[in-house]
């Protein structure tokens, strides 16, 4: 039976996957490293620093760990100050809707985001309450695929896996809710998210009807 739904962030409650996609460009162009939106595929789900380190791929020079400290956190300041603009109105189109009819029937909304700045964007669209778990992955010792994330938000909510449901855009997301035991939720192409139980070209798809329905419950 479904309890919980556990939330990525970036490309599924907000399109900040875009705006992470923007500052990694401005700053491989400064770098002179090629960088494309394909590649950018890669980054999705992962940390800043792993990011980074795949970003660098591409570049001939030795980058030191300070250096390299130094990029993300140049990165990371770019990104902020877009982030800046975020508001209420950047919420993916029925994620509301889906909150709402979650709190309804009494199913509780965790967060398994990468992003050490979840909080701050959550706070941003105003939807920060509507959730009674967010897992930290300053915390954590692996990020996804690995399931840990996805497990500690389940575990904070005192739900069971086999009773949740994940939702994610990127490839290492649902590689990460399947490792955990949970039933998975792609938004995104067939390409990237092949594994997924269910999967949805856009956020506007995303009902509790086809939640309940992945558990062979009606709703009814
Ligand atoms: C999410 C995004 C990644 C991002 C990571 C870390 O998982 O999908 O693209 O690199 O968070 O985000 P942060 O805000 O901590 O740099
Ligand atoms: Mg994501």
């Amino acid at each position: 039976q479904l309890e919980a739904v556990i939330f990525d962030l970036d490309g599924v409650i907000t399109d900040t996957a875009e705006l992470h996609y923007q500052a990694w460009q401005a700053l491989a162009d400064e770098l002179g490293i090629p960088f494309s939106r394909a590649k950018n595929e890669r980054l999705k789900g992962v940390s800043r620093k792993e990011s980074l380190d795949i970003v660098l791929e591409d570049s001939p020079l030795p980058w030191t760990d300070a250096e390299r400290l130094a990029l993300a956190e140049k990165k990371n300041a770019s990104y902020r100050q877009q982030l800046e603009q975020l508001s209420p109105a950047d919420v993916l189109p029925g994620i509301l809707e889906l909150l709402d009819s979650l709190a309804q029937r009494g199913i509780a909304c965790g967060l398994a985001s990468a992003s050490l700045n979840a909080p701050l964007i959550l706070q941003r669209l105003g939807i920060a309450s509507r959730f009674q778990a967010i897992a930290d992955p300053a915390a954590l010792q692996k990020g996804k695929p690995d399931a840990e994330i996805f497990l500690t938000a389940a575990e904070l909510l005192g739900v069971p896996p086999r009773n949740c449901i994940g939702i994610e855009d990127a490839a290492a997301g649902i590689a990460a809710i399947k490792a955990a035991g949970m039933q998975a939720v792609g938004v995104g192409s067939p390409e990237q998210l092949g594994a997924a139980d269910l999967l949805l070209t856009s956020t506007t798809e995303l009902t509790v009807e086809k939640l309940l329905a992945l558990f062979g419950d009606s709703g009814q």
